[in-house]
């Protein structure tokens, strides 16, 4: 039993084939290019495709994702072999947290008293919100629900766009173009947890920025291709945002000289809001593995055709 290791950062190479191996004695791992005779190859575990990778796989039986997003290789996959993505409870709540904090440090004054501690200046803002602040979540899968769920128990008004009608409980579901529209009217903190597929690559432009409440922020923790940066970057300047946290970036790196990295106006991560666990991860992928075996559906199938 044969798999290709090629994650690509997305979890420690060594901690990901270590985890593997003790939960499948028998499953040989071969890194990527190294694949030796590419007809032996079951099991692709990957982040990220590369030029033929696939070929010449004729065995292959399951495509599986070191993240949760699978832009990296969606286009590349081989037809009639099933893909997973990776859904991890400890990713979930890891994103959840990275977001919670983007937004609390927004909603609590921390860029006004950062400065302000600066210059040594004791001074309290009167936080005049006696209402629920509202929260808009642009995608609310897996990671969105966990997200939302963790600011409605902060006190803020939650809601999700999704792209089918959604139960989500105590959020407010909205989906479709005119719940867009709606969601970025009234939102306040606006957090993108979106998969970048060609939907959504480039939506969040200078129209849909500009229907945000003045001065509201924008927390962005799925993908940098989602947001037109030039767009945002206009919107930052001219004060209609009042500012950003981003996790991901286009490109990523953001190169050196980018302005975003200097704007007054914006905390930026590199790209390690919801890293991976290779060790929760490989206890999913070897059940995808023993599932695809046995000739059993895997668990959070990829749809090739919506792209995520
Ligand atoms: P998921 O469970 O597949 O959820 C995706 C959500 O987006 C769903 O609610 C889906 O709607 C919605 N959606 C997709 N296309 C849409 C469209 N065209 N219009 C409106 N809604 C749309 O994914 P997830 O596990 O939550 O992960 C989300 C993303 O987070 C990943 O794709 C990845 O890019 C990013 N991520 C980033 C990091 C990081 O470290 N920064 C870590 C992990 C993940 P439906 O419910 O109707 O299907
Ligand atoms: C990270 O970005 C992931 O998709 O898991």
């Amino acid at each position: 039993m044969v798999l290709v290791c090629k994650t690509g950062g997305a979890g420690d190479d060594e901690r990901w084939k270590s985890e593997l191996r003790r939960l499948m004695p028998d499953l040989e791992i071969r890194d990527w290019p190294d694949t030796g005779d590419p007809a032996d190859v079951e099991f692709v575990l990957l982040f990220a495709s590369a030029p033929g990778l696939f070929d010449g796989m004729t065995g292959l039986r399951a495509v599986l994702s070191a993240g949760a997003g699978v832009d990296g290789f969606v286009g590349d996959l081989p037809e009639g072999v099933p893909a997973a993505r990776l859904v991890d409870p400890w990713m979930q709540t890891a994103m959840a947290a990275w977001v919670v904090h983007a937004v609390l440090h927004f909603s609590r004054n921390m860029p006004a008293y950062a400065a302000q501690q600066a210059r040594g200046v004791w001074r309290e803002r009167f936080e005049e919100h006696f209402e629920p602040r509202r929260v808009g979540i642009l995608g609310c899968g897996e990671i969105g629900r966990r997200t939302g769920r963790a600011l409605a128990d902060l006190g803020f008004r939650v809601a999700g766009w999704t792209r089918t009608p959604r139960d989500l409980g105590e959020l407010e579901n909205l989906h479709g173009a005119a719940g867009l529209n709606a969601l970025l009217d009234a939102s306040e903190f606006l957090v993108c947890l979106l998969p970048l597929t060609p939907e959504t690559d480039g939506l969040l432009d200078a129209g849909r920025l500009a229907r945000l409440p003045e001065g509201a922020f924008f927390v962005n923790a799925s993908r940098g291709r989602i947001v037109v940066q030039k767009d945002l970057l206009a919107a930052l300047d001219s004060g209609r945002l009042g500012g950003a946290w981003l996790d991901v970036a286009d490109p990523e790196p953001l190169p050196p000289g980018d302005p975003l990295w200097r704007h007054p106006g914006v905390w930026i991560t590199p790209h390690v809001a919801g890293v991976t666990n290779p060790v929760t991860g490989a206890a999913l992928v070897a059940e995808n593995i023993r599932r695809a075996r046995a000739g059993e559906p895997l668990t959070d199938p990829v749809d090739r055709n919506r792209g995520y």
